[in-house]
């Protein structure tokens, strides 16, 4: 029995499998990204913590290691938001994703020169608004997703936005798949495809250190991936280790000693003038119920984040995760976790359609 795992987002991205890896910061490399492509799903690259300068350099490096199409992922309160969206434009880019939009003019550029635009939402209210500022698909992170993340699981919120996005854009899920029968259940919900985090974090392609990796391993149970408001004021998964538990512990003046030496030094790595942290901090403090501590922790929490994903230091750093990774054990290349997610998939379809008559 012929199979098709074909759906709206195969067809809008131009890839094999409606399968996607998400943006990641320090993890989604353009080695991640194309060997994602080149097993026929596609990937994210993770603009939000590339150094400016090193941008335009990463987007030709993914294009010199595969000729299929992928996307870029930025935030909108980056410094250098903008000139990401002339590269994506000037590169051909297929895609972008963003948690947040960015402006309306921005929006048009890149609707303009036909770059997909696919925000990533947490309730379906915010479906319904990213359709009527030009999303083109949406992906939907549950509550078990790792990274910054809401409280309702994907088995909720998942069916609530595809009802309410009444089919006019292609819906995604993330949050909790690691398989090819979460993809199933995905496409049961409506979806028509999943995105994948964690999973991918946790292949041999991630550039993310041996020490650090085994620490998600090692983390064999879910209940032990929990969510903190302790990194940057907002609602964040991550694996419970000694800098989250200080982190959660430190008051307001430690926090804010930790928050500035840690703004110090993204200032100097991405080369952000003073005057254009303290604008993005105050901007997020604008958007949410955060203290100016905590505001400043969210413009530099990608530093905490480098010293385990890039550093190696699995305990000195904050370890983003879903929860999927208390149950995952293994290191697969991107390929065969493709692959086996794509038999896995078919498998579980013809068995299902066997209940159809
Ligand atoms: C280590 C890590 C870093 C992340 N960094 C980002 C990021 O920079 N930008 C973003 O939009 N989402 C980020 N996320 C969220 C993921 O893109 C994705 O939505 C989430 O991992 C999906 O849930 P899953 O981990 O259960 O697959 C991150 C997640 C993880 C685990």
């Amino acid at each position: 029995m012929a199979v098709s795992l074909n759906t709206r987002i195969t067809e809008l991205l131009g890839c094999k499998y409606p399968i996607i890896q998400t943006a990641m910061g320090w993890v989604a490399d353009p080695q991640l990204v194309a060997g994602t492509c080149n097993a026929g799903g596609f990937g994210f690259l993770a603009g939000a913590t590339i150094p400016p300068e090193e941008m335009e350099r990463d987007i030709l490096r993914v294009k010199a290691l595969t000729d299929q199409p992928f996307g870029v992922n930025f935030h909108m309160y980056q410094p250098n938001a903008a000139h990401i969206v002339e590269l994506v434009v000037e590169h051909g880019i297929r895609a972008v994703s963003y948690s947040r939009s960015p402006g309306p003019e921005f929006v048009k550029k890149l609707k303009d020169a036909g770059v997909v635009c696919m925000p990533t939402i947490g309730l379906p209210k915010h479906a319904v608004k990213a359709i009527a500022m030009g999303a083109d698909a949406v992906t939907v992170q549950g509550g078990e997703g790792g990274g910054h993340t809401g409280a309702i699981p994907t088995s909720l919120l998942l069916p609530g936005v595809v009802d309410a996005v009444k089919g006019e854009i292609p819906v995604l899920g993330a949050g909790g798949f690691k398989d090819g029968r979460g993809l199933v259940a995905a496409l049961a919900y409506g979806a028509e495809g999943i995105a994948m985090g964690t999973r991918f974090l946790l292949t041999t392609d991630s550039p993310v250190p041996l020490e650090t990796k085994q620490r998600y391993l090692d983390c064999g149970n879910p209940a032990e991936i929990v969510v903190s408001k302790a990194m940057d004021g907002l609602p964040q998964r991550m694996i419970l280790n000694k800098m989250l538990l200080e982190l959660e512990k430190a008051g307001p003046m430690k926090q804010l000693v930790i928050a500035v030496k840690n703004g110090l030094a993204f200032r100097k790595f991405t080369g952000a003038s003073i005057f254009g942290l303290l604008k993005s901090a105050i901007a997020m403090q604008k958007e949410g119920d955060v203290t100016p501590a905590q505001s400043i922790m969210a413009a530099n929490a990608p530093m905490i984040i480098q010293k385990a994903m890039v550093d190696g230091h699995p305990d000195e750093g904050v370890l983003p995760s879903g929860q999927v990774a208390g149950v995952i054990d293994r290191l697969p290349s991107c390929a065969e976790l493709i692959e086996e997610i794509v038999a896995e998939a078919e498998e579980r379809l013809r068995v299902l359609a066997t209940r159809v008559n």
